[in-house]
């Protein structure tokens, strides 16, 4: 079973299931394929996190070591980079310059990621699973209007490769008609006969020659140090069920955790139904105080100390459920930490996180599990496409801390640990998660949306564990988030008015997603999910219908 947000990469996927490939071979295939027909945020220009968990621990069936891992193929930041390195000469941010242009970029770790899994986990090698996504980059496929809405960017026209790429230099690509990408085929064939090309050779040298050239940062140098960092995965425990998900440098998995550890102490059915006001209280509250603990402490694991053992401790949960009223909010501003459990933080700041990710998830015929969220960050990412080689690269830089102390559009707050540093990697809330019972894998989860990201997986566990709704209820079951700060609480706007109405009365700032702004879906997120029956062992693929050219497909 295969679910992306387009059709075709989840088409690449069974095809290569079809082929004798495992799940881990047709997660590859999806994410280049990916690459192709989404590339607003499937990428090779950018990077990611795939979980992998293997049916077996032993035996001639089992994947790699038989052990789950966390591939971090997050984007680095090159050497060149510096804390103060997108503020001018007074100390006030640059504007747009985290987020456009050649500045903009983290090293890209996806070529280097599906390298590693599938040479670790893969059967069929890199040049078979490829295939597909070559062949749609060469021989064209037809684009819907939905999906290119997004490719008439202003950022994309401010580049002229991008523009001339992406977008026929303004003859913009409408629904139906067939899009071809030529230099991208050439690219995807390149790496598909020698995917170190892209750090080491043709490859590497037109990446660090388009940034010599535009002021960018990223060398020769940088690409040939980047490195997969081969993770063990968080697992945590949810009434009954086990889950493995995001360490860090995601905040997600650790995020989830506390948020699930603090819920763990209700029964949320007997609170009340689905989506009503005394559940909706709840999962709120325990979102706020998670996301307090992840404005605070969190970074790259690999450049910073962070609490997280103390995070995920189930007596810290139990002293944050006291903190709770039965009825009312805890207003941000007086939110106040339990004693005891946490180290003092570093000063806080405010930042925003952006609009373009995308989630898949595959489980094969043995049982295999990927969950595998990867991102260009923005749309298209920074803008930029390398000359001649016909991909995007990431404005990944904009998830670091640029300023201290400066509160921007979106409000999510972050902090010090995640300041820019060579080689560091920006905190994401990616959360791919695998969640198990008796040994068995039960669901596979993840989705889009930056800091919704987190409260979305949430939503969607809590929809089926908690609610009983089925995969495909669950993905479509309205969302609702609160980051701590700024202290609203998001709905989206096929959420119940009642239970908004009961939540305004008892104090919450409920935001309606798209009540002002005709523009706005008012929706966000797009969560591509698997369950397993538990009595049949069938794989139910749950495709969020928000995005129209996704697709749930096995065989
Ligand atoms: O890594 C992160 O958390 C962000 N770069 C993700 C951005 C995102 O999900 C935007 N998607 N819709």
């Amino acid at each position: 079973m295969v679910v992306s947000i387009h059709h075709l990469a989840t088409d690449a996927g069974v095809e290569i299931l079809k082929q004798g490939g495992n799940a881990v071979d047709a997660a590859v295939a999806v994410a280049f394929a990916l690459a192709v027909v989404y590339p607003q945020a499937g990428n090779i220009g950018g990077g990611g996190f795939m979980l992998i968990r293997p049916a077996h621990s032993s035996g001639s069936k089992k994947l790699g070591d038989g052990k789950p891992h966390f591939i971090d193929y997050r984007e680095e930041a090159p050497a060149a980079a510096s804390r103060d390195m997108y503020l001018d000469a007074d100390g006030n941010m640059i504007e747009g310059m985290s987020m456009q242009g050649y500045m903009a970029s983290g090293v890209p770790g996806t070529v280097a990621g599906m390298d590693y899994a599938e040479k670790h986990f893969g059967r069929l090698g890199l040049k078979a699973v490829m295939q597909p996504a070559i062949r749609l980059a060469r021989d064209g496929y037809v684009g819907t209007d939905a999906e290119l809405s997004t490719w008439k960017s202003k950022t994309l026209a401010a580049n002229a490769e991008a523009h001339r790429v992406y977008q026929r230099n303004g003859n913009y690509y409408k629904g139906g008609e067939t899009i071809k990408l030529p230099d991208l085929a050439a690219t995807l064939e390149r790496i598909s006969n020698n995917p170190d090309d892209f750090y080491n050779g043709t490859i590497a040298d037109a990446i660090a020659a388009d940034m010599a050239e535009h002021g960018g940062n990223i060398t020769k140098v940088d690409l040939a140090a980047y490195q997969v960092k081969d993770r063990v995965p968080l697992e945590g425990k949810y009434h009954g069920y086990k889950f493995l998900t995001a360490p860090p440098p995601s905040s997600g998995g650790i995020v989830l955790q506390e948020i699930l550890n603090i819920l763990s102490g209700y029964n949320l059915r007997k609170a009340g139904a689905d989506r009503s006001q005394a559940q909706v209280h709840l999962i709120t509250e325990a979102f706020r105080r998670a996301f307090m603990d992840r404005a605070d402490y969190l970074g790259d694991p690999d450049f910073t100390t962070m609490p997280l053992t103390q995070m995920a401790s189930k007596n810290y949960a139990k002293a944050w459920r006291k903190t709770m009223d039965a009825i009312k909010p805890t207003p941000s501003k007086e939110l106040a930490r339990p004693a005891g459990f946490m180290p003092e933080p570093p000063k806080q700041i405010e930042k925003h996180e952006s609009m373009q990710t995308t989630h898949f998830s595959v489980v094969d015929a043995d049982g295999n599990a990927v969950s595998n969220t990867y991102t260009l960050n923005f749309n298209f990412g920074s803008g930029v496409v390398i000359q001649g080689m016909g991909f995007a690269m990431n404005d990944e830089m904009d998830d670091f801390t640029s300023k201290v102390g400066v509160p921007n559009g979106f409000g999510l707050i972050q902090g010090p640990n995640n300041a820019i540093a060579p080689h560091k990697r920006p905190l994401s809330a990616m959360t791919p998660t695998i969640v198990t019972k008796n040994g068995k894998v039960r669901l596979v989860l993840g989705s889009p949306g930056g800091p919704t990201i987190i409260t979305t997986v949430a939503n969607d566990f809590i929809s089926v564990v908690d609610n009983g709704l089925n995969i495909q209820q669950a993905a479509d079951a309205p969302r609702f988030h609160h980051q701590y700060l700024p202290d609203q609480l998001d709905v989206e706007k096929r959420f119940p008015a009642a239970t908004a109405d009961a939540l305004k009365t008892n104090g919450y700032n409920v935001k309606r997603s798209g009540e002002f702004d005709e523009h706005n879906p008012g929706v966000w997120g797009d969560s591509e999910l698997i369950a397993v029956d538990p009595k049949t062992g069938e794989l139910l693929g749950g495709h969020d219908t928000r995005k129209p050219f996704g697709k749930a497909d096995g065989y």
